[in-house]
């Protein structure tokens, strides 16, 4: 079992960027407990940010084929990316969206996400154990268990 783990724009300044919304681990350390969690879960983990829409959607474009869900922070895009809305949309795959902060919480124009129409649902607020919480979800879901 394949899962992607995508992070969009800015993610890669995680640990130096608004610290007190976004928290101090960087992206670095929360892609090597993506890797552990899914050692321990036994599904490979494939780990890919990119500030540009365009690498995003190559990247799903590429990979699409050989996965079996997703996870992604699409950042700021997922607030205007149609585009990334359909790449994901086109895959079929189980997307689940992911969201360090509450975006529901903050300025009112994060509230909407665009992508949140092509997931299977969405985990925001719960800073970086939201990926693991995404990626436990998606597996148990995907092996037909309760609970991973
Ligand atoms: C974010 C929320 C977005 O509104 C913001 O643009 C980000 C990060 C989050 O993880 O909370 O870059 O996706």
């Amino acid at each position: 079992m394949k899962i992607l783990v995508i992070n969009g724009p800015n993610l890669n300044m995680l640990g130096k960027r608004n610290e007190e919304i976004y928290g101090e681990k960087t992206l670095a350390e929360i892609d090597f407990i993506m890797q552990e969690q899914g050692k321990e879960l036994k599904v490979e983990v494939v780990n890919f940010q990119s500030n540009s829409e365009g690498a995003l959607i190559d990247f799903i474009q590429q990979q699409a084929g050989s996965a079996d869900g997703i996870i992604i922070n699409p950042g700021a895009l997922t607030h205007y990316s149609f585009s990334l809305h359909d790449a994901l949309a086109d895959t079929q795959l189980p997307v689940i969206e992911v969201h360090l902060s509450n975006i529901y919480a903050r300025e009112e124009w994060r509230a909407d996400s665009v992508i949140a129409p092509a997931a299977r649902g969405q985990i925001c607020g719960l800073g970086w154990r939201g990926y693991i919480a995404a990626l436990r979800a998606l597996v148990a879901e995907l092996k037909g268990e309760n609970w991973l």
